[in-house]
């Protein structure tokens, strides 16, 4: 196990982009500050010092990035387990294909990027920011965000469930029977929701992971995209 911590850097994916090429698999980057974080569609990804998780996990070994397409469903079930299992949180959901929600708010955003060479990937980044102390929320959202403490009434202590996180997360990496979860789990389930191939009423997730919804009464499988509940 090989895990780094900064006090501030300008973002633990980021961080692992420029060294991943020196540091082992599953090397795992915390930081309690990042100056420069990101989320997906180039989003800025903002907390405040201190008060939210923001991690990143190295994947270089090749079962799992030829797996790639499940990694950041899998990252979202080894959170929602934290929070249900340990932290015993009601309302736990993934909003697919990686957010984590609680009742109707996300505390949770994960980001999966990969560095290619020659049409070959050379590793995975999984980078998860998981909102915990924060009551002010920055940087920019297109849904309501919520934090553990506000959901708890009550401060986490933040190390403590970096451990559990980063435990589950390796849990979950070799855990092929995380679908039936995941189904469960699915936030968007019978919701009329906005994707980038327009209104869709979302049915399900396919064994490959991708969305099953209804569209002008025909079923299409979405394998990427940002679902919204509003027209942007
Ligand atoms: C999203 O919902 O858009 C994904 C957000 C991912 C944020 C995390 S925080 C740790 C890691 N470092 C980053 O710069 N981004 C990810």
């Amino acid at each position: 196990m090989h895990t780094l911590h900064f006090q501030e850097i300008d973002s633990t994916s980021t961080y692992l982009k420029r060294n991943y090429e020196n540091l082992p698999n599953l090397t795992f980057v915390s930081a309690s500050f990042q100056t420069n974080g990101h989320g997906r569609y180039d989003r800025k990804w903002i907390s405040n010092k201190e008060e939210d998780l923001l991690f990143s996990l190295l994947i270089k070994d090749k079962k799992y990035i030829d797996d790639f397409s499940s990694l950041s469903i899998k990252s979202a079930v080894a959170i929602i387990k934290v929070l249900e299992d340990i932290y015993k949180i009601d309302n736990v959901s993934l909003k697919w294909p990686n957010d984590v929600f609680i009742n109707d708010k996300k505390v949770c955003g994960i980001l999966l990027e990969s560095i290619s060479n020659d049409n070959n990937i050379d590793c995975l980044i999984v980078g998860i920011g998981l909102n915990v102390n924060s009551s002010d929320f920055k940087g920019d959202f297109r849904i309501c965000p919520t934090s553990l403490q506000e959901v708890m009434k009550k401060p986490l202590e933040i190390d403590l469930l970096k451990k559990h996180a980063y435990e589950s997360l390796i849990d979950q990496l070799d855990n092929n029977d995380y679908l039936e979860f995941v189904r469960k789990h699915n936030y968007l389930k019978g919701k009329t929701v906005y994707s980038n191939v327009g209104k869709i009423t979302v049915k399900d997730i396919d064994d490959n992971n991708n969305l099953v919804a209804e569209k002008d009464n025909q079923i299409i499988h979405l394998n990427t995209g940002e679902i919204s509940f509003h027209l942007e």
